[in-house]
């Protein structure tokens, strides 16, 4: 699909490739200095996108850190096909627009608006061509590892940022891929950042190689 959105991803990692420990366990990965870089990122995106498993482990509100309140907030955006984060999520919390990509008409939501999909694995052409029907033209993808590969499998990516952060995860936690890939080359620059560092990978490569083998969430 043509896309005039700009796709970018964003997310941490440990030294053995966990987002996040067992059973989805919040972990702290980014260092001060990656948290202001993705700080950054948020502030130049129009609408930040995550999964529902994220919602529920780690209840973001994804304003966190903004300290000019006329700031213009992005758009926070949800994968939930099912419907069942809870209803006390800080992404409710009224504070910006919130858009909830659902195929349960049963619940109903309060400070977001519901985009309902016929099929409860909602097509990522969808997602796109609403948002961009929204003026949504940089979208920030945090995460889980799920979405992520939907949107790389996709193949609507534009950027990739990895921070591989110092610190190592059980290893049944959650991978950013899973299963592991195998993808020499892929680290287009890469510089240091706090006591981790940050990469820019080739997603062209990238989402080629997921396209070809089948992943978590496909
Ligand atoms: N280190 C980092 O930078 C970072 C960033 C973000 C999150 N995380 C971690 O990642 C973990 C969660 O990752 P995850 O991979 O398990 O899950 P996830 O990507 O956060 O969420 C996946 C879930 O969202 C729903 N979903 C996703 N795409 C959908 C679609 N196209 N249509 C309908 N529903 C869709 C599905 O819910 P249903 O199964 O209910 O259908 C799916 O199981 C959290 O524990 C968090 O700590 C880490």
């Amino acid at each position: 699909m043509s896309s005039k959105m700009r796709v970018t991803i964003n997310v941490a990692q440990s030294l053995n490739g966990m987002i996040a420990g067992k059973f989805g366990r919040r972990v702290q990965i980014s260092s001060q200095e990656d948290w202001n870089r993705v700080l950054d990122l948020r502030t130049k995106s129009d609408a930040i996108l995550i999964g529902a498993n994220t919602v529920i482990n780690d209840n973001p509100d994804l304003y966190t850190g903004r300290t000019d309140a006329k700031e213009r907030l992005p758009v926070r955006v949800l994968l939930d096909g099912r419907l069942s984060i809870p209803t006390h999520s800080r992404i409710f919390d009224g504070r910006g627009r919130t858009l909830v990509f659902t195929a349960n008409r049963e619940r109903k939501m309060l400070n977001c608006d519901l985009v309902y999909s016929d099929d409860i694995h909602i097509p990522i052409p969808f997602v796109i061509e609403t948002l961009e029907s929204l003026n949504v033209r940089n979208l920030l993808v945090e995460g889980g590892s799920i979405v992520i590969n939907e949107f790389l499998r996709a193949g609507i990516v534009d950027d990739f940022f990895l921070y591989t952060g110092n610190i190592l995860i059980e290893s049944d936690g959650i991978r950013l891929f899973e299963p592991a890939i195998t993808l020499p080359g892929v680290v287009q620059s890469w510089e240091r950042l706090g006591d981790g560092y940050v990469a820019r990978l080739d997603v062209k490569k990238l989402m080629g190689d997921l396209v070809k083998n089948g992943r978590r969430g496909s």
